[in-house]
């Protein structure tokens, strides 16, 4: 079992990035490689620079990133934390790759539709090739099974088509090259919405703060922003049905279970008939409880650059290695001499 996954150093680590994929992360950490798993968690900076972006910010954004994952959880000793600029592996397999995806498959991405927007022509050209990007990500270490949230799902969906379709075109019967990776989602968090807007995703590239819970919010900020969250007049219905239609009041109520680690009916069960003047206090609660002390180490381990880019290094040799066999064998299936 190997588990690959990974998160752009572009700003804060919010609610949406922990509880849809760093907190299933650590989870895999901590309980599969007891059982001989190799977790492999990476900053995906390569991915960052397909949308404008200050190089100042981006460098300072990648060592917070690690110290923010630290924070979280991921042990630099149990896990493999590095940042895909420091192995080049993953940027030569994107290109071996290149004459494997179809422009066809990459134009149905919404991802590209959403971030392209009206302004195709002007997009960059990395944006559009920024799934291939991410495929080799997780083929080039033979990814078993990757952690992420659902707005990933379609991106690895491509990277199962592009290794099938190289494992037919390229590689002998019975004998495939690429192994076929499995999104691993959790159901209970699998998309955390905004809570500006129960329609949009909670997201780093959302103009306003409060539409978001980042871990650097202190005690403050987390209330203010839970009790200024929209939502409607009713109260808390008795069961998840009751939630259909309310968006918003569907995403507090999810974010609380996620947090206290039961399921919404259960909340419910506790919340029924209690307007959000009860509900909203108690969610804020919960979360300070759970995420203050992530956010003190991480403004403790973040002082400390030299550390942080210790890790990095380290977690890129171990990568480098173990990157190796699998390029190898792609520049071999495609006929490409190399002495
Ligand atoms: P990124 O940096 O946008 O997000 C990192 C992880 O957080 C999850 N996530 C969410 N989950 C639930 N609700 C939300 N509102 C929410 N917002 C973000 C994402 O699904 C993701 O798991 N392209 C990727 C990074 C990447 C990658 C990879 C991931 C590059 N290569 C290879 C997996 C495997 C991205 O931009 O994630």
């Amino acid at each position: 079992m190997r588990i690959v996954s990974g998160i752009q150093p572009t700003g804060n680590l919010h609610l949406g990035n922990y509880l849809g994929a760093i907190r299933n992360w650590v989870r895999m950490q901590d309980e599969w490689s007891a059982k001989g798993a190799q977790c492999l968690y990476f900053l995906a900076d390569l991915h960052a620079i397909s949308m404008p972006h200050d190089p100042v910010e981006l460098a300072a954004n990648t060592r917070e990133m690690v110290a923010a994952l630290v924070s979280c959880g991921i042990d630099p000793d149990k896990s493999i934390l590095f940042n895909q600029a420091q192995v080049p592996a993953h940027v030569e397999l994107q290109w071996l790759l290149n004459g494997t995806a179809r422009m066809g498959w990459l134009n149905r991405m919404t991802q590209w539709k959403d971030k392209a927007g009206k302004n195709r022509e002007g997009a960059s050209v990395a944006l559009f090739t920024y799934p291939v990007l991410q495929a080799a990500d997780v083929l080039l270490y033979q990814a078993t099974h990757v952690p992420v949230g659902e707005d990933q799902k379609q991106h690895l969906e491509l990277a199962r088509d592009i290794a099938q379709k190289f494992n037919n075109d390229f590689c002998a019967e019975g004998a495939p090259l690429f192994t076929l990776p499995d999104p691993i989602i959790p159901p209970e968090a699998a998309r955390i919405m905004s809570l500006r807007d129960g329609s949009a995703k909670m997201s780093k590239s959302d103009p306003s703060d409060m539409s978001r819970i980042n871990l650097t919010d202190d005690a403050d900020a987390i209330m203010q922003k839970v009790k200024k969250a929209r939502t409607d007049p009713e109260p808390l219905p008795a069961t998840v049905e009751g939630l259909a239609g309310r968006p918003e009041a569907n995403n507090l109520v999810g974010i609380y279970a996620a947090m206290a680690g039961t399921s919404p009916a259960d909340v419910l069960a506790q919340f029924e008939g209690k307007g959000f003047g009860q509900f909203k206090p108690a969610l804020g609660e919960l979360l300070v409880e759970t995420l203050s002390p992530m956010a003190a180490r991480y403004r403790e381990l973040r002082q400390d650059g030299e550390a942080l880019d210790a890790i990095l290094a380290k977690g890129a040799l171990k990568a480098r290695d173990l990157a190796a066999p699998t390029l190898a064998r792609t520049y071999q299936a495609l006929g490409l001499v190399r002495g």
